[in-house]
């Protein structure tokens, strides 16, 4: 049977290292992008003749990073070309391109139109320019607007915008008023995800030094709840615990990820799973160019997955979302004797058309019942 599955590409380069993020991005390096452009192309080509993927229904394809809007989209259109010697383009359903705003000029956006992307997830975070200068965002409010404006010019109906709570300084106030104001722009899809302290990232460092000081829990939790209860008045679905669409324009990329569906990755730092194995790339740029120039896939480590651990993402995934945990998939792992006995213990469970979900989307205990249900 053919599997519904996502293609991932990551895009390294930034032009500023923001201070909370921890996913593999570089700043200073654009030149060497001709050769990174390059080395995708190889990577895909090299993946596909050392790989069957004839039972793989490629229907998303997800430009992620990094700042995949720094790149020309003649350049794009490469890795394109690269992947249409090896999958049915026409049954691509849904290709999404990360931009940061102020940083993605018009010509690009209509260049990327032209050569078939057809949904574009800006990073907002916030709309007010004190928060967005914490956050070492380069770019304002009103650049969130315009950059919003001129992707609709260039045609785009599929537009997510991603923003950010529980950021020191932030007030339910200023939450609410900016909620409001991306929902005059009525993007068809927005994120909301509250702001995490990462190992590694400045915003550790500060806040270990006592420099910043986070919110409390309480007020991090009645953000969330704002943010769900303002998305609800306002006609968008709540789909996954920090993903509200309107009908129809839920990410299809990420629902593979929420369905344990098969996606393949290139570029550094990447991370693929075809089903059985999970596979990830080197988090390194010199390190990428390098392997690939011996023309060796840059892969750092597989890993096979378990029953066990594939019955816990099931449930890690399933939970997150509103439609819930196929109860069969997990069926196929393992007895669930003992995960019936847990489901009992919890009220906040309720099991509809042989799907587990959380009750009237209530995502408050989502760790602690997910811990709960997992198999240790
Ligand atoms: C890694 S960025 C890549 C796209 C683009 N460069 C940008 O900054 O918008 C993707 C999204 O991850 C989210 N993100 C990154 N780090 C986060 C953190 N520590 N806490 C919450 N959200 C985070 C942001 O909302 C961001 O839009
Ligand atoms: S949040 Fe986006 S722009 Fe900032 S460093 Fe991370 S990937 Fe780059």
């Amino acid at each position: 049977m053919n599997k519904k599955s996502g293609i991932y590409i990551h895009f390294p380069f930034c032009n500023v290292k923001c201070g909370y993020c921890d996913f593999y991005s570089i700043v200073n390096r654009k030149e060497s992008i001709p050769d990174f452009i390059k080395s995708i192309v190889k990577e895909i080509g090299l993946y596909f003749n050392s790989n069957n993927s004839n039972n793989l229904k490629f229907d998303t394809i997800f430009l992620g990073g990094g700042t995949p809007s720094l790149i020309e989209p003649h350049y794009i259109e490469k890795i394109f070309k690269a992947l249409s010697n090896h999958i049915d383009f026409s049954i691509i359903k849904e290709i999404t391109i990360e931009a940061n705003p102020g940083e993605t000029s018009k010509d690009y956006l209509n260049g990327y139109k032209e050569i078939g992307i057809n949904r574009v997830s800006f990073g907002f975070q916030s709309l007010d320019d004190k928060l967005l200068k914490f956050l070492d965002r380069l770019h304002s409010a009103k650049q969130c607007i315009v950059a919003f404006e001129e992707a609709r010019k260039a045609g785009f109906e599929n537009i997510n915008t991603d923003m950010i709570f529980n950021i020191p300084g932030q007030s339910l106030d200023i939450l609410s008023e900016n909620l409001k104001s991306v929902i005059k722009l009525q993007p068809d899809h927005i994120s909301s995800y509250s702001l995490t302290v990462e190992k590694g990232t400045m915003l550790y460092n500060n806040v270990s030094k006592g420099k910043v000081v986070m919110p409390d829990e309480e007020l991090d939790y009645n953000m969330y709840e704002m943010t769900s209860s303002i998305m609800s008045n306002n006609k968008y679905s709540q789909y996954e615990a920090s993903n509200y669409a309107k009908i129809n324009k839920e990410c299809l990329h990420n629902l593979h990820y929420w369905d344990l569906d098969p996606y393949i990755a290139f570029g550094p730092s990447a991370h693929g799973y075809d089903g059985k194995k999970r596979w990830w790339n080197h988090r390194s740029l010199g390190l990428y160019l390098s392997i690939l120039k011996k023309n060796k896939l840059p892969i750092k480590n597989t890993e096979i997955l378990s029953s066990k651990n594939k019955f816990n993402e099931i449930i890690m995934n399933g939970l997150r979302t509103s439609k819930g945990i196929n109860i069969e998939k997990l069926n196929r792992i393992t007895t669930l004797i003992n995960l019936e006995k847990k489901i009992k213990k919890w009220p906040q469970l309720v099991m509809e058309d042989k799907y587990l979900k959380l009750k009237d989307n209530d995502f408050m205990l989502l760790d602690e019942i997910t811990a709960d249900l997992f198999i240790v």
